[in-house]
């Protein structure tokens, strides 16, 4: 298969290597960012070792190339891939996937190493960094060293974004907030329900979707930055790439000013990686913040830990790092340049479009938590949204935003009963669902059970949607609503614990009535207890052995009958 690249850029990267003279080339496969910049500083730091390296997007070279390495005298490829959803490649690893499984290629002689991006709390678990791992070597690379395993757990996830004409992730559409309403009653967190206009931009989406946004920070922090560096923020910049070889000219979007670039492009909240932390240890200038800065860089054990304690544990972020560090004080253009971008967050969209058409709605808890310092951190982009008011002194408030598709989605066939499970804002896709299922009935259409195990604190404060959720009930679309209420009685009361009490009827609609079951929310624990309860319903009710009632869920995932939307 002949792989097409996507611009009328140099397409051999063997050409590129020896016009450039560099004998490392470190592919990535990326959706969010992080891949990319690994290999970036991956191919930075081949100088270190007396070679010289490029980054590459696969999507762009000729990978059919692979196999000539050879041509190039003590050279190195490297695969920095990352996996996503369901053991996905990234887009931009998708035709080289495709190609590799083809496999008729014949990679004698080439040297490789692979680093895999992902995140364990997934079943997928860097999947696409094995296979990539495996299948070099089956076609007669040589691995130079040992398959690296990135875990990313608690981080942004890396997914699918399949693009949507006529916007997409580079073209996002701005549309207007039309409703936001705190759903809660009571209590000290705030959960909402947004509404996004989307009357005339040809977007259309599915129930199970997933809608992003690009939030800005806030001005706030940006302002803090600026005054403890003393710059003028709003000083007119331009940031060159100065390697003249990359793809890419600028880190983001330039001309710009400093205040742009920190509010709109760059990542100013999350802990900076260690390194940045090395980067910027020069500028301190007291002897003891260098040290403890190099420290926490290196990889000694105890840099390690100090990284752990000191960055990660107290959520420290760039302006948290300037403040306690007081000495530190780099010029900014280089903290610019060593900033990773602001990313798009996603929500799992919480309507179906064959009710709400041109409207997309977003059910979200704001985040808001002190740190170990005592500091109170904020989340950006749902702090964003929730200042986000329909007409703010008579304007429209607007959100960038774009539709990516997910995998989870409705049964085929109407008839198929669900199992919908979602404690928390895990119920937002799923209120997609449901209005789809009586938008189905209103149709005439045989819609089988509709089932929804639901769970919040307490039923007075946080029961979301409760209104909505007992009129679907009270109608018939949701044939059973199971709500646990977790803090109303001295134990626990969650979602699995309802699954387990109703088991019969859970396992008739799964073994006999061939339901398909979802599950929402929380990716650290609920959606691993969830799946130990089904484990144990198949081991009770089916009779079967763990190792045959894992067997059987996994059955479940690969028919497409078992569904995750989750996060962490
Ligand atoms: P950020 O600025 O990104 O801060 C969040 C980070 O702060 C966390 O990653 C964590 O590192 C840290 N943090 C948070 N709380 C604490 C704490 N108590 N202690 C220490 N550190 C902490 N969210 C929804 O509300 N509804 C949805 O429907 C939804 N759907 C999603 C679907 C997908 C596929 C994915 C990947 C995520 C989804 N999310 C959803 C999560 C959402 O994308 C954002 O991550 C979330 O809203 C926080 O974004 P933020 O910018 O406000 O916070
Ligand atoms: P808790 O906070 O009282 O422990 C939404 O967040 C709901 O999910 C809350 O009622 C929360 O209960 C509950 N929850 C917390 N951990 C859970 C888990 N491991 N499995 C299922 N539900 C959980």
């Amino acid at each position: 298969k002949k792989l097409e690249p996507q611009t009328t850029r140099e397409t051999s990267f063997i050409g590129k290597m020896k016009k450039t003279g560099k004998n490392i080339v470190v592919f990535y496969g990326s959706q969010t960012g992080t891949a990319e910049e690994f290999a970036n500083r991956l191919a930075k730091d081949a100088h270190r070792y007396g070679m010289k390296g490029m980054a590459a997007d696969p999507e762009e070279y000729d990978m059919s190339e692979l196999s000539r390495l050879t041509e190039v005298e003590n050279s190195i490829a490297i695969f920095c891939m990352a996996t996503y959803g369901e053991g996905d490649p990234t887009d931009n690893a998708q035709d080289f996937y495709d190609w590799l499984q083809e496999g008729d290629a014949d990679f004698s002689g080439v040297k490789y190493t692979v680093f895999a991006l992902g995140n364990k709390t997934y079943e997928h678990y860097n999947s696409m960094g094995k296979y990539v791992d495996k299948r070099l070597a089956e076609l007669g690379a040589r691995r130079i060293f040992d398959l690296g395993m990135g875990d990313d757990d608690g981080k942004n996830q890396t997914f699918k974004l399949e693009e949507m004409e006529p916007f997409d992730s580079k073209n996002p559409f701005l549309a207007a907030v039309t409703v936001n309403r705190k759903l809660n009653k009571a209590g000290d967190r705030h959960l909402m329900h947004l509404e996004l206009d989307i009357t005339g931009s040809k977007i259309r989406y599915e129930s199970g979707d997933h809608v992003a946004v690009y939030p800005i920070n806030d001005s706030v922090i940006v302002n803090r930055i600026g005054d403890l560096l003393g710059v003028d923020l709003d000083t007119v910049i331009s940031l060159n790439n100065l390697d003249e070889e990359s793809n890419k000219k600028h880190p983001f979007p330039c001309p710009s000013t400093y205040r742009t670039a920190l509010t709109h492009y760059l990542d100013i909240t999350n802990p900076p990686r260690t390194n940045v932390l090395y980067e910027l240890a020069q500028y301190a200038t007291e002897p003891k913040d260098q040290e403890n800065m190099r420290k926490m860089a290196s990889s000694s054990p105890e840099g390690k830990a100090l990284y752990q304690s000191w960055v990660l544990d107290s959520c420290r972020n760039i302006l948290a790092i300037l403040e306690d560090f007081p000495s530190l004080r780099p010029p900014i253009d280089h903290l610019c340049e060593l900033l990773p971008r602001l990313q798009a967050r996603y929500y799992s969209i919480a309507s179906s479009s064959k009710v709400h058409a041109n409207s997309i709605h977003i059910c979200a808890v704001v985040v808001e938590y002190e740190t170990k310092t005592g500091r109170v951190n904020k989340g950006v982009a749902t702090n964003w949204l929730k200042n986000k008011m329909p007409t703010d002194n008579g304007h429209k408030a607007t959100v960038p935003m774009y539709i990516r598709k997910s995998q989870f989605r409705l049964p085929f066939k109407s008839t198929n009963p669900v199992i919908m499970v979602g404690p928390g804002t895990g119920i937002a896709p799923f209120m997609g669902f449901v209005q789809e299922r009586g938008w189905l009935k209103e149709q005439g259409k045989d819609v089988g059970d509709t089932v929804l195990y639901y769970g919040c604190r307490y039923k007075k404060e946080d029961f979301l949607y409760q209104e909505e959720l007992e009129e679907f009930e009270k109608t018939g679309v949701l044939t059973a609503l199971n709500v646990a209420f977790s803090r109303d009685q001295a134990e626990k009361v969650y979602v699995q614990h309802l699954l387990k009490k109703n088991k019969e009827a859970v396992w008739r609609l799964v073994h006999s009535d061939n339901a398909h079951i979802y599950i929402c929310g929380d990716a650290r624990n609920m959606a691993r207890d969830v799946q130990n309860a089904f484990y144990e319903i198949a081991e009770e009710l089916g009779g079967l052995s763990r190792s045959q009632a894992v067997d059987y869920v996994k059955k479940l995932m690969t028919k497409g009958r078992y569904s995750q939307d989750v996060w962490s």
